[in-house]
């Protein structure tokens, strides 16, 4: 057994940042080795923070450092599947942020870098580890409500992230509603056989130009007879509102509420609480567990359970519902 995981950290942005922290905090069994960002402002600050390296070192000094056994890939989408891959090629387990990659064909090539170097490959669906949606999959595996036959699922975004970054996303069924048809595959314990979407902008009129929608709707057929839909948007002003739902034949469960705090204030106007403000709020426990698996998988030599071929089954759901979006027919997504 590895006794202490040496990880540098690629990218540095929303994503990265938080996962750099939780390294820096303390992850048990791991170590923030260092940090890499084409930005060296966030880089400085890094250094400043944590007390970790990065001036002067690039991504390939990282990947090529004896003394690093893994590295977290948080860059821009597009970057994913070559990181991915230089990573594999020189023996260095990959946690590496949703999605996986945008292509198809280069998950095909992650899948076989990743088994052909032996290397562990993490994707971030950080959603597997948040209490909440663990324990709705523990019920509905344990039979609580019967053979699951409807998956609910909405996703708003409080606004939208800005232009440069929806140019390099992909668009909102790669880049948003990947986690809503991951939770899909998790929840429903089923593959989705076919999707319908649609979509349009409402409010963030930037994003036509660059071909993405800031609201859209997935209806979703499983292969176990089941259906399903998730709404997914940036256009939520009041908030981080996520919420999911599985119906079975003998009950339904709920996941997610608007509540941040566990406070109500009550006036004579009426009763009011605070809503989740963002992504980093609701989802802190299930950032931070999730590097805990993947280091405690590193250290015992043993795969995640979530991987690549996760990343590349969710892949090709979003793919889909892009695909029905821009072409205006259900598509069927096949299993090989
Ligand atoms: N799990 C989640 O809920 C979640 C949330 C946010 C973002 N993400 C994912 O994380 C990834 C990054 O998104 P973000 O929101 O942090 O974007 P961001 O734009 O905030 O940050 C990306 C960072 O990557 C850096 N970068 C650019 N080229 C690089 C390279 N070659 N090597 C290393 N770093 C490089 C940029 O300078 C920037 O600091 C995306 O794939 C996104 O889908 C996931």
């Amino acid at each position: 057994m590895l006794d202490n995981v040496r990880v540098a950290v690629m990218g540095l942005g929303r994503a990265g940042y938080r996962h750099a922290a939780h390294l820096a905090a303390g992850i048990p069994g791991a170590e923030l080795a260092g940090v890499y960002d084409p930005n060296g402002a966030l880089v400085e600050k890094a250094e400043l923070e944590w007390g970790v390296r990065g001036s002067g070192r690039s991504a390939e000094d990282w990947l090529d450092d004896p003394a690093v056994h893994a590295v977290v890939i948080a860059a821009p989408t597009p970057l994913h599947g070559m990181l991915i891959k230089q990573a594999a090629a020189r023996g260095k387990h990959v946690f590496v942020e949703k999605p996986l990659t945008s292509r198809l064909d280069e998950a095909d090539e992650i899948i076989e870098a990743v088994e052909r170097s032996s290397i562990l490959c993490q994707v971030g669906f950080m959603r597997r580890f948040d209490p909440a949606y663990v324990e709705a999959k523990r019920r509905i595996a344990a039979g609580d409500i019967g053979k699951p036959i409807y998956f609910k699922a909405i996703s708003r975004d409080p606004g939208s992230p800005p232009a440069e970054f929806i140019k390099h996303s992909g668009g909102i069924f790669l880049d948003m509603a990947i986690h809503e048809y991951d939770m899909a595959r998790f929840l429903m314990d089923a593959e989705v056989s076919s999707v319908t979407a649609h979509g349009q902008v409402l409010v963030h009129e930037f994003m036509k130009p660059l071909g993405d929608i800031d609201q859209s709707l997935t209806y979703m057929t499983f292969d176990s007879g089941a259906a399903g839909d998730a709404e997914v948007g940036r256009n939520a002003f009041y908030g981080y509102d996520i919420r999911g739902e599985v119906i079975g034949t003998d009950g339904s469960i709920t996941i997610g509420s608007l509540k941040h705090h566990d406070v109500h204030i009550h006036t004579r106007s009426g009763s009011f609480h605070d809503i989740v403000p963002s992504f980093p709020f609701r989802f802190q426990e299930a950032f931070r567990e999730e590097l805990v698996h993947f280091i405690a998988c590193v250290r015992k030599g043993q795969p995640p359970s979530v991987t690549e071929r996760d990343g590349k089954a969710a892949l090709a759901i979003a793919l889909a519902a892009q695909q029905s979006f821009d072409t205006g027919a259900t598509v069927n997504i096949g299993h090989g």
